[in-house]
């Protein structure tokens, strides 16, 4: 009886002392998310001190979580239910990492999309991969052609959350804890949603200097304090009295999550960044204002001349000026990705394996 006693009392005082430490620790939280990246020499041990330095976390946002009972994304470690983990690893380096998000149900377009303009044979010696991100269905035959999408082509990761609109948040954490865990040997991250097309022949030629970049977002960027928070709750947009109240604006620069381009060693401080920012279903100022903002020293830099949300002007533009377009990233959907994807390669050169070569000199 004594000793059960005494070893209840001492597991009391040890949950004290650890529960204090934790409260320490959650103060010093946003120390940590800004010395995450400094720069580290190779994408292994980058990976590997991250994954530490989650563990930390992951104890100290599960006793804030208990006390304030507050809802954090399930995209935030969520089991995989479809997984490619070494893809990245396959190679040393990888020129461009595209993350699209997507509706499960899109077969028919991630396929034109790899066939097209994410084929990276295209763009040889450019190393260019591919992640679809989605949620689960309550579809069983959607599921089973999703499972055998992933076996045949290895770019599909898949959450434990349903795949919907307003579970987009969702989706861009786990592109992040994706990223952070298998493919920090990306020079640049690109999101796009699965509606976006980029001429990369372009961006290879044009926008490489890009890739040199630090704790960098080059974006449609909307400016603290402009945009609208909609609170008619007949809108599909409606955002409920809850979150940010008394505010009329988002508070925070962000972007339009059409196309992001993100700079690869932002995106783990992003990750950590999760863990103190609460769940909030509008993604893109989630993933791209919100979370940045938590991040020492990110730039966001604007990106709106080289971009079209206009399918039919970013035709007429490539269909009359060719390579001399100014656009990089337009809209383009379904049987419009075949017309786009010909459109722009229409001035370039075949080379004798049938790939078009971006430049000149890569043929001989
Ligand atoms: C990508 O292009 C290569 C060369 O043109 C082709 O062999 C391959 O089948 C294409 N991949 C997909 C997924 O369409
Ligand atoms: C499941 O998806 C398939 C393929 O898209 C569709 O034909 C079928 O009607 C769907 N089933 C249900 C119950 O919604
Ligand atoms: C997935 O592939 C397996 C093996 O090729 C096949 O038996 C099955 O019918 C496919 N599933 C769907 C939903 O098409
Ligand atoms: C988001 O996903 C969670 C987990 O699967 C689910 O419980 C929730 O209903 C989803 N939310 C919406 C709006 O679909
Ligand atoms: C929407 O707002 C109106 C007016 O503010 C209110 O009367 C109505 O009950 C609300 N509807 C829902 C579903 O919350
Ligand atoms: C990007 O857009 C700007 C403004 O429209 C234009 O001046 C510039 O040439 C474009 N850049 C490229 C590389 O096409």
């Amino acid at each position: 009886m004594n000793r059960e006693k005494s070893y209840l009392k001492f597991v009391r005082i040890t949950c004290l002392v650890i529960s204090t430490l934790l409260f320490l620790a959650i103060h010093n939280e946003e120390d940590h998310v800004s010395t995450v990246n400094e720069d580290i020499m190779n994408a292994d041990a980058k990976i590997d001190r991250l994954k530490m330095l989650y563990s930390n976390l992951e104890t100290t946002t599960s006793v804030r979580r208990i006390r304030t009972k507050t809802r954090y994304p399930d995209g935030m470690h969520v089991p995989f239910l479809l997984n490619n983990r070494n893809m990245c690893r396959k190679y040393e380096k990888i020129s461009v990492l595209v993350m699209v998000h997507t509706s499960v149900g899109n077969f028919w377009r991630r396929k034109e999309m790899r066939r097209t303009w994410l084929n990276s044979s295209h763009y040889s010696p450019e190393n260019l991969q591919v992640i679809f991100l989605v949620g689960t269905t309550s579809n069983k035959t959607v599921t089973g052609l999703l499972k055998n999408e992933s076996k045949k082509y290895h770019d599909i990761i898949q959450g434990d959350f349903v795949d919907s609109y307003r579970n987009l948040t969702n989706k861009g954490v786990m592109g992040y804890q994706w990223i952070t865990e298998n493919c920090m040997n990306a020079e640049i991250v690109i999101k796009i949603d699965d509606d976006a097309f980029i001429n990369f022949f372009k961006f290879f030629e044009d926008f490489s200097f890009l890739k040199q970049r630090k704790r960098f977002i080059f974006c449609n960027k909307i400016n603290p304090n402009s945009m609208p928070i909609i609170r008619q709750n007949s809108s599909k947009w409606f955002v409920s009295e809850w979150f940010y109240k008394g505010r009329d604006t988002y508070p925070h620069t962000y972007c339009s999550g059409f196309v992001v381009f993100i700079s690869t060693d932002l995106i783990p401080a992003l990750y950590q960044a999760v863990f103190t920012a609460p769940f909030f279903w509008v993604d893109d100022f989630y993933l791209f204002g919100l979370l940045p903002s938590r991040v020492k020293n990110v730039v966001h830099e604007n990106f709106r001349g080289n971009l079209t949300f206009m399918h039919p002007e970013g035709l007429k533009c490539y269909k009359e000026l060719k390579r001399k377009c100014k656009y990089l990233v337009m809209p383009a959907r379904d049987k419009e990705l075949d017309v786009m994807w010909k459109a722009v390669i229409a001035d370039r050169h075949q080379s004798i394996y049938g790939n078009y070569y971006m430049r000149e000199r890569f043929i001989d």
